[in-house]
């Protein structure tokens, strides 16, 4: 199978890209990424050289410069946005361009190739937090709470509606938060392990009571290829670990300590960073599973090999933290 990957430069879009080119020895994959601050091509470095692999660079919002690159692909699995909760706070704009338009872009792309398959990555989050028990199914209602999960709410609804009115072979994947290898250290994962390990405070928001459904990338990318393979067209799936016990972020911040070795006067109690903060999300994922998907590594393992990842990749994440980054980061945290 050829397959566009649009995002391919950010955290699940690398990580997807590896695992497709190592279980697919047929599979080609075309990397159509801008290379925003998040997108960096350093996190494909293993398989630059491999001859099924290649890079466009160009934003999904160019229809001309995607359909040159579309051209001739079997599927299309749409990663590309911008993902950061706290950053759409401070401004929209982007949000709204690439998530919105950039998607309707996407679709208009698909239409326009008669490209057989199209997964748009979507997020938990559009369903806003739900109260526990109560458990995100796919027919939820969609609730955000930031302009970050808005935009991916709305470019849900654009491909439904692509769906419903041109029958473009679209299905579309909610995923909960990930962590794992080359995440940008913006997210609290990566940001609290880096932290952690320069003795710098983490900063923890609002007492840290929220939940998340914890999932480690490579079982998001194994569930996203299983609805690439076996997905139905016109369906929503949700991806999800569906932990339990669930864990706070507070309880997630004292395992990432552990692991690193530090004490918990790092911790930082911090209030109004993020209004609107989701206090839960939980998915039920059972359509997924049904597909023959379950998650294999549970947050014990993930966060250990998290932790061994970003200290075996120190070079990488200083050179990310280092620049524009500081800026945001002085900004964000004062
Ligand atoms: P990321 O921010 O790490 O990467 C985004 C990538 O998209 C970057 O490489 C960036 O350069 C590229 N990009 C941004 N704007 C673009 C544009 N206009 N044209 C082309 N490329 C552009 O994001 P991520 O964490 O890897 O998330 C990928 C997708 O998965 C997003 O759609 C996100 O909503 C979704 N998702 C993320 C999570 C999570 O926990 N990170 C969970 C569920 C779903
Ligand atoms: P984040 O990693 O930004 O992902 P998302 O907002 O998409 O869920 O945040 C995860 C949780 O961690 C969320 O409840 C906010 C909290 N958080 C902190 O406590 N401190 C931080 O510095 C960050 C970035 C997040």
């Amino acid at each position: 199978m050829k397959i566009l990957v649009t995002g391919g430069a950010g955290f699940i879009g690398s990580n997807f890209i590896h695992q497709i080119l190592q279980q697919y020895p047929g599979d080609e994959i075309v990397n159509y990424d801008l290379l925003t601050y998040a997108g960096n091509l350093e996190n494909l470095k293993r398989v630059e050289d491999d001859s099924r692999y290649s890079f466009v660079q160009g934003d999904i919002c160019n229809r001309e410069a995607l359909q040159d690159a579309a051209r001739g692909v079997d599927a299309i699995v749409h990663f590309a946005a911008e993902s950061h909760v706290d950053r759409s706070i401070y401004s929209s704009d982007e949000f709204l361009q690439t998530n919105i338009i950039g998607t309707q872009t996407v679709i208009d792309v698909v239409r326009e190739l008669q490209i057989p398959k199209l997964v748009h990555i979507s997020t938990d989050e559009v369903y806003g937090d739900v109260k526990a028990p109560e458990k995100s199914h796919e027919n939820s209602r969609i609730y955000p709470s930031s302009p970050y999960s808005a935009a991916k709410a709305g470019s849900d609804m654009l491909v439904i509606a692509a769906i419903r009115t041109h029958q473009v072979p679209a299905m579309i994947t909610r995923g909960s938060n990930n962590y794992g290898p080359f995440q940008f250290p913006e997210k609290i994962i990566p940001l609290f392990i880096t932290n952690a390990m320069t003795d710098n405070y983490l900063p923890l928001y609002d007492g840290g009571t929220q939940i998340r459904d914890w999932l480690y990338v490579a079982d998001h990318c194994s569930g996203i290829d299983t609805v690439l393979r076996k997905g139905k067209i016109g369906e929503i799936y949700n991806i999800g670990a569906e932990q339990y016990p669930e864990i706070t972020n507070e309880q997630l911040t004292h395992m990432i300590l552990e692991l690193v070795g530090k004490e918990k006067h790092l911790i930082k109690p911090v209030q109004g960073l993020r209004p609107g903060h989701d206090q839960r999300y939980s998915l039920n994922a059972a359509k997924l599973r049904a597909l023959g998907w379950q998650p294999s590594v549970t947050i014990e393992e993930g966060l250990k090999r998290t932790v061994q990842w970003y200290q075996e990749n120190q070079d990488w994440w200083e050179r990310v933290k280092s620049g524009a980054y500081q800026e945001y980061y002085k900004k964000h945290y004062r």
